[in-house]
C-alpha cells in the first residue's frame, strides 16, 4: 500500500523560527501483512502543537520530550480509524487516538499503544479528541483546577495569555464557569479580541500587538489580578505578574514566546519578576498535564458535557483566516486546514498566531 508521510527535512535556522520547508512530504510503501498485535489505521485528524517546536531541536531542553530525527517521520497527537487488526483489543471501525501518531495518511501501529475513544462523547466531531475533549481541554481544565485556586466567594479576576488559542480559549471559559468574576484575555489581533468578548464571554480582551499592555491591563483589571493562566511567558507575563494581588496564583502552562530561543524550560525570569512573586507570595508552580492523567477520564466527561450543553461556546468564523475554515458547529472553536501536505504550513502558522482555537489538520474523511 502506498502512503504519504511527513519527515523532518531540516531544523530551524538561526532566528529559531520554524518554516514549512523544515518538513518534507514523501511516499512510502507499507508492508501488506500485519504482525501479531499490530493494527492498520487510517489517519483522520492530526494536531499541531507548540511543544513540537522543542522536538525540532537536537536537544529538546526537557527530559520528557524526544527530538524528532532528520529524515524520519514526524509524530504527535492524532486520531484515526482501525482498518485492519491483529490486536485483540482493537476491532475494524474502532476510533483510536495516540500522542505518538505518525504524520502519515495510513500507518501500522501497535494496538496496545492506542486509546479507543467513543465518538458519541463528541457527537461524531472526532477532531475534538485532539482539542477540547482531548489533551488541550485537559490542560485547560486541570491547569485551572490544580493550580488556579479559584474560589467563587472571592470575586477573583483571572487573566489568560494566548487567550484565543486552543488552551487559552478554554481556560478562560472554564475560569468563568468555575466562578471568577472577571476573565480578561490577552491575544494577538483585534479579531481575536472581538471573538473572546463577543463569542466566548470574556469580560475584556487586550491585543498585545497594539498599545500599552500594562495600561490596558490596569483598565481591564481594576481590582488587580488574582489568577493568571500563562501560555506565553516573556514581557506579557512580566506585565501581568506586576499587577497581581498578594497571594495570587500563576498557572504556568506554557511559554510560547520563548520557544524559538535556545533556553531551557521554564525559561529564567527577570530579577524584577522574581521579586514581585516573592514579595507578594504569589505561587507559580509548573503545570504538566501528563502528571494528572489519573484525573483525565472524569475531566474528559466534564468537558464533553459542557460542550454538548453549549456552556463552552463557539465563535463565529473570522474572515481574515484565509488558510482555514472553521468548525464552529456545534460549540467549539477550531481552525482547520486539510491535507497531510499542509502539516508544516499549519504548524508554522499556529506558532505565529494564524489559528483561533485549536489548530487541526484534516487528513481524511
Ligand atoms: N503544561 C502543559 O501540560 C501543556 C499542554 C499543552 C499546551 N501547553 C502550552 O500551552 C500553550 C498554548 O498551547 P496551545 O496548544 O493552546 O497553542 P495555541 O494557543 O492554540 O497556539 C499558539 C498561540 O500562541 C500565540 N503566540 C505565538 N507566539 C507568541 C508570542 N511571541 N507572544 C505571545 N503569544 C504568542 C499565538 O496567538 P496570538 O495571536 O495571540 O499571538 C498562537 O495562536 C503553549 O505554551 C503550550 O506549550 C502546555
Amino acid at each position: 500500500m502506498q502512503v504519504q508521510r511527513i519527515v523532518l527535512n531540516s531544523r530551524p535556522g538561526r532566528d529559531g523560527a520554524p518554516v514549512p520547508e523544515n518538513f518534507c512530504l514523501e511516499e512510502i510503501t507499507l508492508a501488506p501483512d500485519l504482525k501479531d498485535g499490530e493494527v492498520l489505521v487510517r489517519t483522520l485528524y492530526l494536531s499541531v502543537d507548540p511543544y513540537m517546536r522543542c522536538r525540532m531541536n537536537e536537544d529538546t531542553g526537557t527530559d520528557y520530550l524526544t527530538p524528532w530525527q532528520l529524515s524520519e517521520c514526524v509524530d504527535g497527537g492524532g486520531v484515526g480509524v482501525v482498518e485492519a487488526s491483529r490486536c485483540s483489543t482493537c476491532s475494524v471501525g474502532d476510533v483510536v487516538t495516540s500522542f505518538n501518531w505518525p504524520w502519515q495518511t495510513h500507518a501500522v501501529m501497535t494496538g496496545s499503544g492506542l486509546q479507543k475513544v467513543d465518538p458519541k462523547l463528541v457527537d461524531g466531531r472526532l477532531s475534538y479528541f485532539l482539542g477540547a475533549v482531548g489533551i488541550t481541554g485537559l490542560t485547560a481544565l486541570l491547569g485551572v483546577r490544580e493550580k488556579g485556586h479559584i474560589n467563587k466567594e472571592a470575586k477573583q479576576t483571572m487573566v489568560v495569555s494566548g487567550a484565543a488559542g486552543a488552551c487559552g480559549s478554554l481556560a478562560g471559559q472554564i475560569g468563568r464557569l468555575d466562578g471568577c468574576e472577571r476573565v480578561v484575555g490577552i491575544c494577538g489581533s483585534d479579531e481575536k479580541c472581538k471573538a473572546l468578548v463577543e463569542d466566548l464571554a470574556f469580560s475584556a480582551s487586550i491585543n498585545y500587538r497594539r498599545g500599552d499592555v500594562p495600561a490596558q491591563l490596569k483598565e481591564s483589571c481594576p481590582d488587580g489580578v488574582d489568577v493568571y493562566f500563562d501560555n506565553v511567558g516573556g514581557a506579557i507575563s512580566d506585565a501581568v505578574i506586576e499587577q497581581m494581588n498578594h497571594g495570587g496564583h500563576v498557572i504556568l502552562c506554557g511559554q510560547i514566546s520563548q520557544y524559538n530561543k535556545d533556553v531551557p524550560y521554564p525559561p529564567p525570569l527577570s530579577e524584577r519578576t522574581q521579586e514581585v512573586l516573592r514579595s507578594k507570595g504569589i505561587t507559580r508552580e509548573r503545570f504538566m498535564v501528563l502528571s494528572f492523567m489519573s484525573k483525565a477520564e472524569a475531566a474528559i466527561w466534564e468537558l464533553s458535557q459542557w460542550i454538548k450543553s453549549a456552556q463552552i461556546k463557539a465563535s463565529a468564523p473570522i474572515a481574515s483566516f484565509h488558510l482555514c475554515y472553521f468548525a464552529s458547529y456545534p460549540q467549539v472553536l477550531e481552525t482547520m486546514v486539510s491535507g497531510l501536505e499542509n502539516m508544516g504550513v499549519a504548524f508554522c502558522s499556529m506558532m505565529k498566531g494564524g489559528n483561533i482555537g485549536k489548530q487541526i489538520v484534516k487528513i481524511s474523511e
